[in-house]
């Protein structure tokens, strides 16, 4: 039986304007109770189960409802093809109990067999905000397009414990690649090659990341896919080999709020090396690829269920809870993907 909707709903909203993701603090949230809002033709209602924290701008404006990456279930629809029921998720759903969906063809995906392999305890929802969601989606799609993975070549995952990291070791290593990882502590160094079972993983923070990777590498790497920008993708430069790749997907070591610019511009030191060594170098940025989840889903629920890939989460519960947890994203605090979780399925 569907759940009673309640009258009022709970949201988060930001109060102030952000001046760069590192500088987010609790202060700029706040929580509201607002009306349950009305549901009009084309339109559906999506009760929220889980939201992840991604650090993406939060670019809306103050007072304007939050959007990001989120699970539900569909609670009321006035769009032919949407049914009470169905388990969504995409990039639109606002960081309320309940979230109205205007135009959700655009921006919702129905996630197919999403409630089955939930209530069989073979993939929890949460898993679509991390390994099968975003967060996936940008390391699957990035060596579908640009990676050219073969057995036995060696990558190099810059905060290889993140979200986005931690998916693309696991694929690498399922392609059956020697997988380097970086992170910023020995507990994550630990996880990486004890849970995630990559060959070898270096601490940046006590470690000279170049120097290790040119003493465990010294032919140089096949790939090296970077998460964190600036000195991070000049050690991409000097570490891959001729005709080698270099895939870059964030700055997270210096994140603006509007669009995940750097906040402070950087010079990079060596881009002759691009031409020296004939190296391919590709950016991605999922936004532009959310047409993929189906086929995305379809390869890698069946890897999930088999437990051939495993989701590493932090989960707090309550959108009572997205203030202090937000303002820890960057700070190195969590391991793998952040979910809030809001309600039970
Ligand atoms: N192109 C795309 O489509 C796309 C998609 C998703 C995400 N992204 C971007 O990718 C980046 C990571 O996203 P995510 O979801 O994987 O985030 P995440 O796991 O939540 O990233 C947070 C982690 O980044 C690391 N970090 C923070 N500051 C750092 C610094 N100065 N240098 C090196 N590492 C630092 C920390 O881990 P340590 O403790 O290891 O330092 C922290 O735990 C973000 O910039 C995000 O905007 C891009």
């Amino acid at each position: 039986m569907a759940p009673t909707i309640p009258a009022t709903n709970t949201r988060v909203l930001r109060v102030k304007n952000v001046a760069g993701l590192h500088a987010v603090n609790e202060s700029y949230f706040s929580i509201e109770q607002t009306p349950k809002p009305e549901v009009h033709d084309g339109e559906i209602l999506v009760r929220s189960l889980y939201i992840g924290l991604d650090p993406c701008p939060l670019d809306q404006a103050v007072k304007e409802p939050l959007r990001g990456f989120g699970v539900g279930e569909v609670v009321e629809t006035k769009h032919t093809q949407f049914q009470v029921g169905d388990i969504v998720s995409g990039p639109s759903l606002t960081w309320d109990a309940y979230s109205l969906q205007k135009e959700p063809a655009k921006t919702l995906f129905i996630v197919p067999n999403a409630r089955q392999l939930a209530e069989q305890n073979k993939v929890p929802l949460s898993a679509y905000l991390g390994i099968l969601g975003m967060p996936g989606l940008t390391a699957w799609q990035s060596f579908q397009l640009y990676g050219d993975l073969k057995a036995g070549q060696t990558i190099f995952v810059s905060s290889a414990a993140g979200g986005v990291g931690q998916t693309a070791v696991q694929y690498a290593k399922l392609k059956g690649l020697k997988v380097i990882g970086s992170a910023g502590s020995d507990d994550k160094v630990e996880y990486l090659k004890k849970t995630l079972g990559i060959d070898h993983a270096i601490n940046y923070k006590t470690q000279d990341v170049k120097a290790e990777i040119q003493r465990l590498v010294p032919e140089g790497l096949d790939l090296y896919f970077d998460v964190v920008g600036q000195e991070s993708l000049d050690i991409a430069l000097e570490t891959t080999k001729r005709f080698g790749r270099i895939i870059t997907i964030g700055t997270v070591s210096n994140m603006n709020h509007d669009g995940g610019s750097p906040q402070t511009p950087y010079v990079h030191k060596n881009l002759h090396l691009i031409y020296v060594k004939e190296l391919r170098i590709h950016g991605l940025s999922a936004f532009n690829h959310f047409g993929v989840f189906p086929a995305f889903w379809t390869e890698t629920q069946s890897q999930f269920a088999a437990g051939l890939l495993q989701a590493t989460e932090v989960v707090e519960d309550g959108l009572v809870n997205v203030p202090k947890t937000f303002a820890k994203i960057l700070d190195g605090s969590y391991r793998g993907k952040v979910v809030i979780k809001v309600a039970d399925l």
